[in-house]
């Protein structure tokens, strides 16, 4: 088989990690996580006391930030500066910073040059919020997850708890919308649906509905 890439976007809780991974899995090939990378400068951030939203600050400690991302058989490890910090990424505070830091076009270029040399010779999936439109504008297939805030809000809970939070479904759902409304209105690569996306509102859908339509769809693209 070629080589093939696969980009899948869309907004936060749209099940773009979940069925990515799980299409990695049935089809053997690299998955990469890009919002997890967003989320550990964020997490840097949160620990050494950087305002995320001071751009100047976080540009002078992007140096001090090395990230080693390793794909394996289970989805990605990422390690900051060495330590593994594949499950301190998923909290609810990373993500909030990872949008922050998101806006921040020295943030983005450093990123993106770690993912486009990830995809290089080797057959990925790729998921995040410009995969399509500008990571891997050459993108075999492209895809576009949607679902409403509700559903989205209440997967997002269920996901904390399992972490052992104990979110309220208001402040996450008012949380979905404010990240939304970061990244889709930010001036660098903003979420948005690539013009030669297979876009997919997967409101009601189940996670195995979902992977077998985008299985669908990536078997006809690369027959
Ligand atoms: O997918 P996620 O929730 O893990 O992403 C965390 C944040 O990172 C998200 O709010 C926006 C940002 N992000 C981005 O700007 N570009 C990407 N390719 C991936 C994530």
């Amino acid at each position: 088989m070629r080589n093939i890439s696969v980009a899948v976007d869309g907004p936060a809780g749209s099940g773009k990690s979940t069925v990515a991974k799980l299409i990695a899995k049935k089809m053997n090939i690299v998955y990469i996580d890009t919002g997890a990378m967003y989320r550990a400068v964020g997490l840097y951030c949160l620990e050494n006391g950087i305002d995320t939203k001071n751009e100047r600050e976080v540009l002078d400690i992007l140096p001090k930030i090395d990230l080693d991302i390793k794909a394996n058989s289970n989805g990605q490890t990422i390690l900051l500066n060495g330590v593994d910090v594949t499950s301190k990424v998923r909290t609810q505070e990373a993500g909030k910073s990872a949008s922050d830091v998101a806006q921040i076009l020295g943030v983005r270029e450093k990123l993106v040059e770690i993912q486009r040399e990830m995809a290089k010779g080797t057959s990925v999936i790729m998921d995040g919020r410009d995969i399509g439109t500008n990571v891997l504008p050459n993108a075999d297939v492209k895809i576009f997850l949607n679902a409403t805030v509700l559903e989205r809000a209440k997967r997002r809970v269920g996901e904390l708890q399992a972490l052992g939070e104990t979110p309220d479904l208001e402040s996450i759902k008012e949380q979905i919308r404010k990240r939304d409304e970061n990244d889709i209105n930010r001036e660098h690569n903003p979420l948005r649906k690539a013009e030669d996306a297979f876009e997919l509102d997967t409101t009601g859908m189940t996670i195995e509905e979902v992977t077998e339509k985008i299985l669908s769809i990536i078997e006809e693209k690369v027959k």
